[in-house]
């Protein structure tokens, strides 16, 4: 783990006024009576399913939630896992961990702790309380959400879908420039695809609306850091460098399902039809996490639904997106520790085979801001450290995150930047409305 000493104090809920206060005291909560609610929703599903024993499950799963929800709002220590999930002993190693830190701040509680820490334990606490719960331990408590942006985003897919499959028709004849301002084009949509998330509005619909392309211009003052043209050199540099025996790998760390997750479909298939890259890597969660993000059932449902669409660039993508997985083109992984409380500096400690892994990219995508929030560590850090810093040591390929500001943590700013914009949108850091592609070269 590493070392708490000389970094900044982590986010958390016992900074009152501060926006983690505020999540865990009003949105958090919120979520809970929403899942508790869709499984009240589902009970006659349950019974047709499995009769009464789904009944049962049920209800024993929403007495659980209470009771976490209960733990949450009178800020009760926070409880070892009881369940016996594979990650279950590093969970309770954790906990002792936070235990130990020697902050001063008494026994991990829902309040006092860092907030990333009770915001993940409580998605862990929600899986347990289906997964400990047969026969209803496969039910997803966030599928219909998920679906539901899908489908109420599906003007944008299509509008997206139509330019792409456009694109594809003279990609070969384009030259570098033109290349380059499609990557930015697409970088951007998958940007502000992170606007689309379901946990930053408690589980209420954030659906992408309007076309994806046709404010990008104006958008452009938005991104706080933009290192899209480093992006750009160092994918044109692989390439050059490329030979039969060494594949141009690129990986993406999801986010959201939904429109975002198409977003990031689309850039990936750019990333191989341009040629900048021979391979993308997908990285999704392994248990339903923070309301939207994407899963395994996720990641297949998606691509299916286009598959299966009426309108034909739709299903164009979906087609062509099946035999990119079909060929081994398009990898799909999942690895428990995208569902662990760690920050990324613990990775190589926490799970080296997975960093090890990282190491054989050219290029990390990390989408939205958990993964940013995790980069960095979660801290009050001063806007103008360097994010290479802020990684505190983890480089295990060059890396940029895609991430529009719904935290109140923000780094590699120069200086004055946010101050100025703070003195006059105090909510610029958890609104959405800014974005970063904020790049490290890992060296
Ligand atoms: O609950 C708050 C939060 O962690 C925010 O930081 C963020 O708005 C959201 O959940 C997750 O965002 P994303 O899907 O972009 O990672
Ligand atoms: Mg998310």
């Amino acid at each position: 783990m590493a070392a708490a000493t000389a970094l900044p104090v982590s986010l958390s809920g016992r900074f009152k006024g501060s926006f983690a206060y505020f999540t865990i005291k009003d949105r958090l909560p919120q979520i809970l009576t929403r899942v508790i609610d869709t499984l009240h929703r589902h009970k006659n599903e349950f019974f047709e399913e499995h009769g009464e024993k789904g009944v049962e499950a049920e209800k024993r799963a929403i007495s659980f939630l209470s009771k976490l929800r209960n733990e949450l709002q009178t800020d009760k220590p926070v409880t070892p896992l009881e369940d016996e999930l594979p990650d279950a002993a590093l969970w309770n190693q954790y906990l002792d961990y936070q235990r130990n830190l020697s902050n001063g701040n008494g026994e991990p509680s829902w309040f006092q702790s860092p907030w990333l820490y009770v915001e993940c334990y409580m998605y862990r606490r929600i899986h347990a309380a289906l997964a400990q719960n047969p026969p209803i331990d496969n039910f997803d408590v966030f599928k219909e959400g998920k679906a539901q942006n899908f489908f109420e985003s599906q003007e944008a897919v299509i509008a997206l879908c139509t330019y792409f499959q456009e694109l594809l028709k003279n990609i070969k004849d384009l030259d570098e420039k033109q290349l380059q301002e499609e990557l930015f084009k697409l970088l951007q949509v998958s940007l502000w695809g992170n606007k689309c998330d379901l946990s930053f509005s408690a589980g209420e619909g954030s659906s992408q609306k309007s076309s994806p392309l046709q404010s990008l211009e104006n958008m452009i003052p938005y991104i706080l850091v933009n290192d899209m043209e480093k992006l750009w050199s160092l994918l044109v540099n692989a390439k050059k460098r490329n030979t039969e025996k060494s594949n141009v790998r690129v990986d993406i760390i999801l986010d959201n399902a939904g429109f975002e997750f198409v977003s990031d479909l689309v850039l990936a298939d750019f990333l191989l039809s341009s040629k900048l890259a021979d391979e993308v890597h997908f990285h999704g969660k392994s248990i339903p996490w923070y309301v939207s993000d994407t899963t395994k059932d996720d990641f297949n449902w998606t691509i299916k639904q286009l598959q299966s669409a009426n309108h034909m660039w739709m299903s164009r993508c979906g087609i062509n997106w099946e035999g990119n997985l079909k060929k081994g083109v398009w990898v799909y992984h999942d690895h428990m520790f995208w569902t662990l409380p760690h920050d990324f500096s613990s990775m190589a400690e926490v799970a080296p085979d997975l960093y090890a892994d990282l190491q054989k990219s050219n290029l990390l995508l990390f989408k939205g801001d958990l993964n940013y929030r995790k980069l960095t560590g979660d801290r009050k850090w001063e806007y103008t450290i360097p994010f290479h810093q802020a990684l505190n040591k983890f480089h295990p390929a060059p890396l940029c995150s895609l991430r529009t500001l719904k935290s109140d943590t923000q780094v590699g700013l120069k200086p004055g930047q946010g101050e100025q914009i703070q003195a006059s949108e105090p909510e610029w850091m958890v609104s959405g409305k800014y974005g970063v592609v904020q790049f490290d070269a890992a060296l």
